[in-house]
């Protein structure tokens, strides 16, 4: 099978990583890549955002199946561009995807398929935002409406900084406090059958004991210790397909990755958001521990045979993964710095450590920093303290000017 993965994150690394390992994948390419792709697959310097374009490419190489990374190609319409070229692609349509690209619309669908999530208010007038928090109160939680890469939603005590962040949105969702530890849980699905992956947990401030601004995620750790051994059931149950339902009612169906970021409150599971794409970092973690081949699930979603899929096996082991971001992230970072020290990872921590690649590229014999999250260390051990220290021994060598990492990735969950 001939694959062609749309991306260029950490997300898309840990994508080709295992479709490289997967003995039924022949040929694989990724458009744009990064300096770590380029060692898994080859690179074409095609646009993510232009469907023609990557539909263009596909057929050029007659790939028999395409997976789009990424939000903001699902949001821009490129799945339907590549079905329309008659090629399977593993990635929700324009349409589906606005679960991810409107928090308003994500809302609209779980009322109407009674998924519990928090109650909310859309506004778009000064007027209504004050009514909206003053209804709620403190915490406030400010989520901007469209896309924002994470950083949209401010949770905040601050009534002044609640109400500046909402107005600064054109359009906004102010909703109710959620108390409780988050799960992103993945689910792969044709737009029937759904199939839930493990559980993952991330970090989305910046800095460690969840301090700091929202970022896209600083880290991750699959399995949960401490989650109830039903949550895949009853999310799946009480959310997943609910969901994938209601959007097929809508003459919408979702195939491709949804994400469910939960909420474990006192009162039970609610969704914080969905997202319409394997999440970053999580996928780093949730494929570090999959034993079934990646491309026969993500081929019968896309071609509609999902229910022929038997079970998902998965290792034992437990994954953590840690981002190293650069300099001023989630500000506007800094770009351009060498990143040293990927050779002696691949040389010592191998095959239990390794480096997924995000914001990199090559320059000359060098490869530099090019983008907020820059690369994310990934590592199996037989508990989360031994994935955690061989983690955290591979991020040591790495040498990046003015880089930044959370050091408590996955601390508490390994009882440290
Ligand atoms: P989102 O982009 O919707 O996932 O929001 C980013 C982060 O903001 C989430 O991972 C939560 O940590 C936090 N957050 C979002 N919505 C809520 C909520 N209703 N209650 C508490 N925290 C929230
Ligand atoms: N890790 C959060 C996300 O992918 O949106």
């Amino acid at each position: 099978m001939k694959v062609l993965v749309i991306g260029g994150g950490a997300r898309e690394h840990a994508l080709c990583r295992s479709l490289s390992l997967d003995p039924d994948v022949t040929a694989l390419h990724c458009a744009p890549g990064n300096a770590g792709i380029a060692e898994v697959a080859e690179l074409h310097p095609v646009d993510a955002l232009d469907g023609a374009a990557v539909a263009r490419l596909a057929g050029e190489l007659a790939a028999d199946l395409v997976v789009v990374g990424p939000e903001a190609p699902l949001v821009a319409g490129v799945a339907d561009a590549v079905r329309a070229a008659g090629i399977p692609c593993f990635g929700p349509s324009r349409e589906a995807a606005l679960l991810e690209g409107s928090k308003a619309f994500a809302k609209d669908v779980m009322a109407s398929a009674g998924v519990p999530t928090a109650r909310s208010y859309v506004c778009a007038t000064p007027e209504e935002i004050d009514r909206a928090l003053d209804a709620f109160g403190a915490p406030y939680v400010v989520k901007d409406d469209g896309l924002a890469a994470g950083k949209g939603v401010v949770v905040t005590a601050d009534a002044a900084q609640a109400r500046a962040h909402a107005l600064s949105c054109e359009r906004v969702v102010i909703e109710e406090y959620l108390d409780g530890p988050e799960v992103s849980l993945f689910a792969i699905t044709d737009g029937t059958t759904v199939l839930p992956l493990t559980p993952a947990q991330d970090f989305k401030r910046a800095l460690d004991g969840d301090e700091g601004p929202n970022t896209g995620g600083m880290g991750a750790y699959s399995p949960l210790p401490w989650a109830d051994p039903k949550l895949v059931d009853e999310v799946l149950a009480s959310v997943l397909q609910p969901t994938v339902d209601e959007l097929r009612r809508r003459g919408t169906p979702f195939t491709g990755l949804l994400y469910a970021g939960l909420a474990i409150t006192g009162r039970g599971v609610r969704v914080i958001e969905f997202n319409a794409r394997f999440g970053d970092p999580e996928t780093q973690v949730v494929l570090a521990r999959l034993r079934t081949p990646l491309a026969g699930p993500l081929l019968r979603a896309a071609d509609g045979t999902l229910a022929d899929q038997p079970p998902l096996r998965w290792h034992e082991d437990a994954a953590v993964t840690v981002v190293v971001a650069s300099h001023n992230y989630p500000g506007t970072p800094r770009t351009g710095d060498p990143i040293e020290g990927l050779d002696e990872v691949a040389a010592e921590d191998a095959p239990y450590a390794y480096v997924l690649h995000a914001g990199t590229r090559r320059e000359g014999d060098a490869v530099v920093s090019a983008g907020g999250r820059v690369l994310s260390v990934t590592a199996t051990g037989k508990d989360l303290t031994q994935a955690r220290e061989r983690a955290y021994a591979a991020v040591a060598r790495i040498r990046l000017d003015g880089a930044q990492h959370r050091t408590d990735i996955a601390r508490e969950a390994a009882g440290e």
